[in-house]
């Protein structure tokens, strides 16, 4: 999973290229590179780490593509590092995704080509290859296409300046500023250049001199501008020492976003369920606790509906029927694990997603937008609360109380600051009791399960300290044996929950447990405590509070962890 970039215009390439990569670092952070077209030649500067640390020199040229890498072949090093060129230098490529053939193709191309381990370097000598029969750029980018199996967003900078590009299930997606034109992986890197956007559809190719030309299956086509509202600011750090404060701080706004859902969405995605013979809600990671919520939300809603993550839905695909709608969860809408199993069944899809323009969003027959804004921060956190105000909405609609239910999650969404702000100095006591811990539990009831199960991603994805989530009935029947004196247990309640979640907590207690509780209950004999104040949407209030705790948690586990890019992980896991 990487982020690319191209640039030709005006300006100094190699300058706008490193800045935009900042904005894509999210997508991948272990080496970068760039290339740019100087006098009829290509110069390359890549290596291991962060593109601070790899690009130098600032290369010359007002054209140019650039690469942030999150390994998935071959090792981490600056050979491997985009970009990638051909044998001959002629060609520069880029690209996210993973070429599934590159074996086959690497013994036809001839070994000692061969500079990297990586699959995509097939895809410069094949260019180069078929550079040396013809001129015509459609018919090298049909070929190359043809051969290439797999998925691929990859932009070619040729010794010529001239710039081609083709997409196959990644993203890639053009900004057009007029005299500037760039190619990225998302619209954050030319946001501050240009509002429009031009969206690639599966298996476009692009031509790009001072124009570009877009074309699909030889055919020259028109993609829509559309114009991004997400403006440069919005996706920088606007004064947090990390995206991932931001984006919890943001909340208050982002749940607001997420409750405008247009009405008429709404009754069509509602339409949609009834008219299935079956539902399935799955998504993967913090997405699939969302859509564990999702479905008892649309459960207390009489609507029936199968819950499970994407990458376990997939071995029951023959079970789903052209008949059935799978509600798909997706943050970045990119997911692998979610469009393999979206690809391996004909039912309707209903997309609950952030990233507008996403390949999850263009294979939804209906997408309900998170509206959240550019989640940057790894860890997903104002995207999640989004999509459980959807996830309300969306059950709310079935239950004809759009508005009653829309007016109870924009009060929560004011509450969230406040609550924050009055249990400040308890978050900052836990996250200093926690960051000296090496494992944690967190326990829960019904909704308050599945809130632990977040909380207890958002603690292990981002202070590395170990961490499991049970249902608060399930702790005594094994996992309680865990627990030693010291053991931190943490207790999310709300009213419907609170006594057997208090009891569960009194068991650990007796066995040597420090009891943290969360919730809206009284404070009374737990180690730690946060109030969560009465409300009618607690999960969101709950999750905010778990969420700047783990933040906060990490933080004091010392200068080497970077909340924003936890090791081993990345934004969009675009890999199965
Ligand atoms: C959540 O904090 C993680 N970064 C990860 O579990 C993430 O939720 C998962 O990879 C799904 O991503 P998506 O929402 O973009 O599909």
């Amino acid at each position: 999973m990487c982020g690319i970039i191209c640039y030709s215009g005006h300006r100094k390439a190699s300058q706008v290229i490193v800045e935009g990569l900042k904005n894509l670092e999210y997508r991948g952070y272990d080496s970068a590179g760039i290339a740019t077209h100087t006098e009829q030649s290509i110069e390359v500067e890549k290596g291991e780490g962060t593109i601070d640390e790899v690009i130098k020199t600032g290369l010359n040229g007002d054209r140019g593509i650039g690469h942030t890498r999150w390994a998935t072949h071959g090792k981490v090093n600056r050979t491997n590092a985009h970009p990638h060129t051909s044998s001959d230098n002629s060609v520069s490529v880029v690209h996210n995704g993973i070429i599934e053939n590159h074996e086959e193709l690497r013994k036809e191309l001839g070994r000692e080509r061969f500079k990297s381990d990586t699959d995509t370097e097939v895809i410069p000598h094949l260019i180069q290859d078929e550079l040396e029969e013809t001129d015509d750029l459609q018919k090298v980018c049909r070929n190359v296409m043809e051969r290439l199996e797999g998925s691929f967003a990859a932009v070619a900078l040729l010794d010529t300046g001239e710039k081609i590009a083709f997409k196959k299930g990644s993203p890639l997606v053009i900004g057009d500023a007029g005299d500037e034109i760039f190619l990225a992986s998302d619209v954050t890197p030319f946001l501050k250049y240009t509002d429009k956007a031009v969206f690639l559809e599966e298996e476009d190719y692009v031509i790009v001199d001072e124009e570009y030309t877009i074309y699909n299956s030889g055919e020259k086509v028109e993609r829509e501008v559309e114009h991004i509202d997400w403006d440069a600011e919005e996706a920088s750090k606007q004064g947090h020492s990390h995206y991932m404060h931001k984006e919890i701080i943001e909340q208050t706004e982002t749940v607001k976003r997420a409750a405008f859902q247009d009405r008429k969405d709404l009754l069509k995605a509602v339409e949609m369920v009834e008219k299935a013979e079956k539902v399935y809600i799955t998504g993967c990671g913090t997405s699939s606790f969302a859509a564990e919520l999702g479905a008892l939300y649309l459960r207390e809603a009489g609507i029936q509906l199968e819950v499970e993550q994407s990458h376990e839905l997939e071995y029951r695909k023959d079970q789903i029927n052209k008949e059935d709608l799978i509600i798909g969860m997706s943050q970045s809408g990119e997911t692998a694990d979610l469009l393999s199993l979206l690809k391996k069944t004909d039912a309707s899809v209903l997309g609950i997603v952030n990233v507008v323009g996403s390949t999850l969003d263009r294979d939804s027959e209906l997408s309900l937008y998170v509206n959240a804004g550019p989640e940057i921060g790894v860890a997903s956190t104002k995207a999640f609360t989004g999509q459980l105000a959807v996830l309300k909405l969306l059950a709310a609609a079935a239950d004809n109380n759009i508005e009653e239910v829309r007016k109870s999650i924009l009060e929560t969404s004011d509450k969230i600051p406040k609550v924050l702000e009055d249990n400040d100095s308890n978050i900052d006591l836990i996250s200093s009791y926690l960051s000296n811990k090496n494992d944690a539990y967190f326990i829960g009831r019904y909704k308050g399960r599945i809130v632990s199960k977040e909380a207890s991603l958002k603690l292990k994805e981002i202070s590395y300290i170990h961490s499991e989530a049970f249902a608060g009935g399930e702790f005594k029947h094994g996992t309680l044996a865990l627990v030693e004196q010291g053991t931190p247990v943490i207790g999310f309640m709300t009213e419907d929950t609170s006594s057997e979640t208090l009891s569960n907590m009194a068991e650990a207690k007796t066995r040597g447990a420090d009891i943290i509780g969360i919730g809206n209950v009284e404070d009374t004999g737990f180690d730690y405590f946060v109030d969560i104040p009465e409300d009618n949407n607690p999960e969101i209030l709950q999750t905010a509070v778990a969420q700047l705790l783990a933040y906060r948690t990490a933080l004091k586990r010392g200068e080497s962890i970077n909340p924003d890019k936890p090791r081993n992980l990345a934004k969009s896991v675009t890999v199965k």
